[in-house]
């Protein structure tokens, strides 16, 4: 049962408690918050990316903050499948919130693999299909080709009967296209968005900040473009449940989200700066909807007005 009963979300298949998601790579594997945030109001848990095979990431330094946000190549650093069913998997199962498992892979196969093996386990609700992680050799080659995007989700559709959400990147030419070709091929949500690249240089060394060279922009830095990108999904796919992902740190910054055709929205580089946000908003939330007679949040979903 919903701890607000008002605020539970259809995400495909899945009733989430809230709208209120943690962000990948931005919040462990869910366990290392729980002393922090009432997990009971967190919508879902997206974990870290996770690949057939452990990663070690990129070298270090990784991570540089920039004006009102951060760069990042982390590279993907995560223990491998194996790994993950062993020993993630049991803390998972304990946690009051959906899981949504974070895939990312080097070929469709890869893909599949994971999907395929997490599908059994009743601990994992559903799949983030990472196909825009700009910090690793053809990260976003799925992500970029619609057609390679279509192949990837209907080789997906199959091995699963959990809920298949395609994360996309904001580094495309056409997003629009970009977001039908993963419904046609069977992405039943999309996620949006991914970093986008960013660059910073010490000039004294001359050398970049991050040891990668680029690295993903995130943070409030972003969220302009992130409404502008959701806006364009939403329109390019009606009825398809949208996840806004990029620089929210308040309530606001969340309902923008709402109004141009999220369903749910996704907190992530603020949870390293104010973990206490995802304990907020439900409860702000509530009231605002209260407040302006919106009765679900369904109603302020896709309200834009133009
Ligand atoms: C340190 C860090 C690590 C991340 N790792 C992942 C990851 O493993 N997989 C993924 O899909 N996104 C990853 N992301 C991207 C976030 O999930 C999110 O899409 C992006 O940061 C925009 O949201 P934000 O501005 O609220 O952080 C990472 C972001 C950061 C800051």
């Amino acid at each position: 049962m919903s701890p607000m009963p008002n605020l539970a979300t259809q995400l495909g298949p899945l009733t989430l408690s809230t709208p209120f998601l943690a962000a990948s790579g931005t919040f462990g594997y869910g366990s290392e918050y729980a002393p922090i945030v009432d997990l009971s109001k967190v919508g879902a848990v997206v974990t870290k990316s996770l690949s057939v095979k452990p990663r070690e990431g990129n070298p270090t330094p990784r991570i540089w903050e920039t004006p009102a946000g951060m760069l990042n190549a982390i590279g993907l650093e995560n223990c491998g499948l194996q790994s993950f069913i062993d020993h993630r998997v049991p803390e998972l199962a304990g946690l009051p919130t959906k899981v949504l498992v974070n895939v990312v892979g080097d070929s469709v196969d890869d893909y599949a693999t994971i999907c395929s093996a997490l599908d059994k386990i009743d601990a994992v609700d559903g799949f983030e299909i990472n196909i825009s992680c700009p910090n690793v050799k053809h990260g976003t080659r799925f992500a970029s080709d619609p057609k390679d995007c279509e192949r990837l989700m209907k080789a997906l559709a199959p091995t699963t009967k959990k809920l298949l959400m395609a994360k996309l990147s904001p580094n495309v030419t056409d997003l629009a296209e970009i977001a039908r070709a993963a419904v046609e091929g069977g992405a039943q949500a999309l996620s949006l968005i991914n970093t986008l690249i960013g660059m910073a240089v010490d000039v004294k060394t001359r050398r970049p900040r991050i040891a990668n060279v680029t690295g993903g922009l995130s943070g409030p830095a972003v969220r302009p473009v992130a409404v502008r990108c959701v806006w364009q999904a939403a329109k390019a796919c009606p009825g398809t449940p949208i996840v806004g992902i990029g620089g929210i740190r308040s309530l606001g910054d969340a309902l923008e989200f709402f109004v141009v055709g999220a369903c749910a929205v996704q907190v992530g580089t603020t949870n390293y700066l104010d973990p206490d946000l995802l304990n907020r908003l439900p409860g702000e939330f509530d009231a605002w909807l209260a407040q302006e007679n919106l009765g679900a949040p369904s109603h302020l979903t896709g309200s834009l007005k133009l």
